[in-house]
């Protein structure tokens, strides 16, 4: 491969991308532009402390001159393009103060055991620390919790991208291992609808008449405004304030490295699917978990992953689609060692780089300079038995390396081993999980 080329190329978009960056926002819902004080209340509303930083808050002005459907996208430091919006579900203050509320809410969760923001929490990296979600009833789910932040950047969503957008991935969530509702999701949308607490905020929010009745589609539209708000920029990657071992590493990167290649664009991915040989087997053993390959039904698309964001990494401790590397250091040196090459073919753009380790410890350095400023803002008692620390906040996320007492941690290197287990749980997750 060329990565001289391939430098180019990421550059090239990058300047295509900022060049319209000024004019970017509303891009995605053109009536936005009129009024950004609503978006400043929505996010002072919905989040609080939240979302990265904005420096470049322009819009002081007072009143709202057009009240709903009015938003404009003010987007941090390194992000240059906002989120795609379905037509069906326009951005408003309300509908992501409603998903706000509805993402902290424990009561969304079969057993009322836990929340969205159970799995994505902000002292994991908005992931959950653990190698294997945990879902309602000590289940464990077949693959890692990515991180939440910039969600609404990706193309696809899931490891193995099997949810088209936001809202069918927020129905898959509901449905599926991680709240365990199963058919009860319309059940659920009604019970949740009907709160005195709720019941005002969902006619807001969808422009709905008394008594009308509250779905499932509903709740996920609700949820998928909120996401969307959710925008990890202005790291110190993104400043231009990183130290001398951040910027060798953000060199090698972007350069010798190699990594851009598929870590690209502002979300530091291409949205696509490679084979690194992450739990990977050849020929696949029985049960195991083959990413793309279950969704497209193509062999050669076995155990094809999407390559995931890098803003946040450092945090998000244990790595990789199946949480089977501890350490970044680790996942930095699989990765620039050119994957797990005994587990068959990996992609052509992974080759052993032959780093030193000085070269491998500024890479991390330079990951470590993409942690996200901003925090989900927390509602409510969000502790759950089994899933990192919650409101115990450590108070060093940067150590979260030390996967917080996760007895799993250990287990799930032996991908082979556990294919038997992986099989079941894929069977109930994928029988119950998604359906579009
Ligand atoms: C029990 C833990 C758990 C809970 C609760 C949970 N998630 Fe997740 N989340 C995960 C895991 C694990 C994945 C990755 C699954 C996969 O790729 O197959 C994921 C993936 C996602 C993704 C896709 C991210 C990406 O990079 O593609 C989004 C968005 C998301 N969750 C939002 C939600 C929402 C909204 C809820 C509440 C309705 C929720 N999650 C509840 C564990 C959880
Ligand atoms: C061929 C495309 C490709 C290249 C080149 C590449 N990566 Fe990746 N990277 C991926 C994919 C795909 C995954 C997810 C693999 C999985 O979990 O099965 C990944 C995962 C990771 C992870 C773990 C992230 C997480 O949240 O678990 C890190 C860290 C990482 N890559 C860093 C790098 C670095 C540093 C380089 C350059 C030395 C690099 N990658 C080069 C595709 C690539």
């Amino acid at each position: 491969m060329n990565p001289i080329a391939q430098r180019s190329i990421a550059m090239a978009l990058g300047m295509a991308l900022s060049g319209c960056g000024g004019g970017s926002d509303g891009k995605a819902d053109g009536k936005a532009k009129a009024a950004a004080s609503s978006k400043t209340e929505a996010k002072a509303k919905a989040e609080g402390k939240t979302t990265a930083a904005e420096p470049s808050a322009d819009d002081g002005a007072g009143e709202d001159p057009a009240p709903a459907a009015a938003w404009s996208w003010q987007l941090p430091a390194g992000i240059h393009t906002p989120p795609r919006v379905p037509e069906d579900n326009p951005m408003s203050a309300e509908k992501v103060e409603l998903g706000h509320r509805l993402f902290m809410d424990k009561r969304l969760s079969v057993d009322g055991s836990r929340s969205c923001y159970s799995c994505h929490q902000n002292e994991l990296g908005n992931a959950d620390g653990r190698a294997k979600a945990l879902g309602p009833g000590g289940k464990e789910l077949p693959r890692n919790a990515p991180t939440i932040w910039n969600v609404g950047l990706l193309p696809l969503l899931y490891w193995d991208g099997r949810s088209a957008d936001l809202e069918a991935q927020a129905v898959g969530a509901l449905k599926g291992g991680n709240m365990g509702l199963g058919d009860g999701v319309e059940a659920k949308a009604g019970e949740i609808g009907a709160l005195p607490e709720y019941r005002e905020a969902f006619a807001k929010a969808f422009g709905l008449a008394a008594g009308a009745p509250i779905t499932g589609k509903h709740v996920a539209m609700a949820l998928s405004a909120y996401e969307r708000t959710l925008l990890c920029g202005d790291t110190a990657h993104d400043r231009d304030a990183q130290d001398e071992a951040a910027k060798r590493g953000w060199a090698l990167f972007s350069g010798a490295a190699g990594c851009i290649t598929c870590h690209a664009q502002d979300n530091f991915t291409d949205g696509l699917f490679h084979r690194t040989g992450i739990g990977a087997s050849e020929p696949p053993a029985e049960g195991a978990d083959r990413g793309r390959g279950t969704i497209s039904k193509k062999p050669e698309e076995d155990f094809m992953f999407r390559t995931p964001t890098l803003r946040n990494v450092a945090r998000t401790a244990p790595y990789f689609h199946d949480g089977s590397v501890a350490t970044l250091e680790e996942a930095v040196r699989i990765m620039a060692g050119g994957g797990l090459r005994d587990r068959g073919p990996v992609d052509t753009n992974l080759v052993d780089r032959k780093l030193t380790e000085e070269e491998i410890s500024d890479l991390v350095a330079f990951l470590r300079s993409l942690d996200c400023p901003g925090s989900l803002a927390v509602i409510g008692d969000q502790s759950v038995a089994g899933i990192g620390t919650a409101a115990g906040g450590s108070g060093a996320p940067d150590d979260a390396e030390a996967p917080a007492g996760d007895a799993k941690a250990g287990d799930a290197k032996a991908d082979d081993a556990k294919a038997g287990d992986a099989k079941a749980d894929a069977t109930t997750k994928k029988g119950a999980t998604e359906s579009p």
